[in-house]
This record gives C-alpha cells, structure tokens and sequence, in this order.
C-alpha cells in the first residue's frame, strides 16, 4: 500500500516536474547554467537517480539518512551519498533545495516538503560525510597496469573516481555487485568478466587490509 502511494506519489511528480516543472528546470538552467551542464559536478546533470535501497545507506539510522528519505526521494530515488565527493554536494544540494522550496506547499499541483535550514544543514553534512572518496592516480602504483586502466575508465563514469582505500578487501566484491546493477539501470555498458576481474584486482591491491 505504502509502495503503491509512493509509485503513484512519483508518477504524479513525473508528469508535473514533465509539464510545470520544466519551465522550472529551464528558468534554473539560465540562472545556473554550470550547475546544469558540463564540468565535473555534473557528470549525471538532467538524469534523475535511479535510487539507492535505504537499508544500504551509511549509518541508516542516522538523522541525516532519515531526513535524505524524506526529502530527497520526493522526486527520484534517494540518491546515494557516494553519487558525489564533499566538494561536490554543495552546489547539487543548493539545486534541489532551490526546487524543493518553489515546489513547497502545492503550488505546483503536488505537494513537495521542503526542509528548514537546520535541517538542510544536517542533510548536507551527512551528504559530504559519507560522499565519494577521489582517488588522484598519479599517486597509486600500478595506474597503467591493464587493471588500472580498465578501473580508470569504468568506474568514473558517473561520480569521481574512487580511492579504492575507502573499502575493505572484503566489501569490495559487494559494492562492485551493486556498480554493475547501476551500470545496468542507468543504460551503461556492462564491463566484461575479464574487465571486471582486473578492476577487482586492482581495488583488491589498494584496498584496507
Ligand atoms: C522537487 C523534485 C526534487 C527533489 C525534492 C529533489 N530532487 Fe534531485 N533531481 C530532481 C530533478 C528534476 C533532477 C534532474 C535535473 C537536475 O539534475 O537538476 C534531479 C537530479 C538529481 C541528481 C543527479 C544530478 C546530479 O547533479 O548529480 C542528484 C544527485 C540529486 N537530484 C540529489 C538530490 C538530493 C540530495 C535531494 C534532497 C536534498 C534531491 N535531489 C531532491 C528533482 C528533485
Ligand atoms: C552507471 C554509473 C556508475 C558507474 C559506471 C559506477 N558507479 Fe559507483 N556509484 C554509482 C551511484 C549511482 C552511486 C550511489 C548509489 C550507490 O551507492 O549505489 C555510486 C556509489 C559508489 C561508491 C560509494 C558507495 C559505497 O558503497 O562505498 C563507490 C565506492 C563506488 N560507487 C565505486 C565504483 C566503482 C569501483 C566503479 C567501477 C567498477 C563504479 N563505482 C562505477 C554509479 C556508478
């Protein structure tokens, strides 16, 4: 019952963002248009995430992964911290704040929350908290190995690419697994078996014990 409100409460956000909203999104892309196009920080510009399962969040329980389900999937699919890097988040937050806060209260045919300044604040700390780790390869040996190459040009694809200090021998595997299944919900070429086994290795060697 809760699934099927949500499905229909962003179908319904779908069609208004498809009508109302993007007039919105266009009067916003002149006012900020290098936040809407090119450079780094917008790698996923105009592409909507796809959603990460909360129970996947870092520190699920934490105020800042609830307030991130409460606004930040009003729209899309709560977007996993690991989407952008500390120095990034700000200005993507800045944009959906600008959002949320014209869409407040029903002005728009539906209703969109919008959080307050001090929550804002805790949303944006939990975001920088746990965002992407970058990795400057120059500093990693092995970076023109094939492993490393094939890690350098899968993996920053759609966020920075990642220090591959941020895991664990062990839980690399499991975030691979998840990276295929965005791979393949956002329409991007599956590495092949060869591929993937070399960027395991790869992270495997730079990994925390
Ligand atoms: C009112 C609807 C709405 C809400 C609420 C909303 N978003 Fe978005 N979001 C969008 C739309 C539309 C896009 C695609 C256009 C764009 O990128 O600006 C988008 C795209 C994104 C992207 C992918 C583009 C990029 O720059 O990486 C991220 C990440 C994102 N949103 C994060 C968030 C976060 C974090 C929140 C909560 C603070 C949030 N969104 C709340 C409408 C919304
Ligand atoms: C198709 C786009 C895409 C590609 C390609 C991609 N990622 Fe991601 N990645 C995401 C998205 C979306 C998130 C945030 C949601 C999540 O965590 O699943 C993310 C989050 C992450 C995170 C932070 C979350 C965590 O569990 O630590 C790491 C680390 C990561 N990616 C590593 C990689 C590696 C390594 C590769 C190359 C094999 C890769 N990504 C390729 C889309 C992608």
């Amino acid at each position: 019952m809760k699934r099927n409100r949500r499905l229909l409460t962003t179908a319904i956000a779908m069609l208004v963002i498809g009508i109302g909203g993007q007039f919105a999104v266009r009067a916003m892309a002149q006012q900020n248009p290098m936040g809407m196009m090119g450079g780094r920080s917008c790698m996923m510009g105009n592409r909507m995430p796809q959603g990460i399962n909360p129970g996947q969040l870092p520190d699920p329980d934490s105020e800042g992964a609830r307030l991130l389900g409460q606004y930040c999937s009003q729209c899309h699919g709560v977007p996993g911290p690991g989407m952008h890097t500390a120095s990034e988040w700000p200005t993507v937050v800045a944009r959906m704040n600008r959002r949320m806060q014209m869409m407040r209260g029903g002005r728009m045919m539906i209703r969109i929350e919008a959080p307050d300044d001090n929550e804002l604040g805790i949303l944006r700390a939990y975001l920088e908290k746990n965002g992407q780790r970058a990795v400057d390869m120059s500093k990693l040996v092995g970076a023109d190995t094939p492993g490393g190459l094939t890690f350098q040009k899968t993996c920053a694809q759609c966020h920075a690419l990642p220090d591959p200090a941020q895991h664990t021998r062990n839980e690399w595997p499991a975030v691979i697994e998840r990276m295929r299944t965005n791979m393949t919900a956002m329409g991007n070429q599956l590495p092949d078996q060869a591929a993937t086994e070399g960027i395991l290795s790869f992270l495997l060697a730079h990994a925390v014990k």
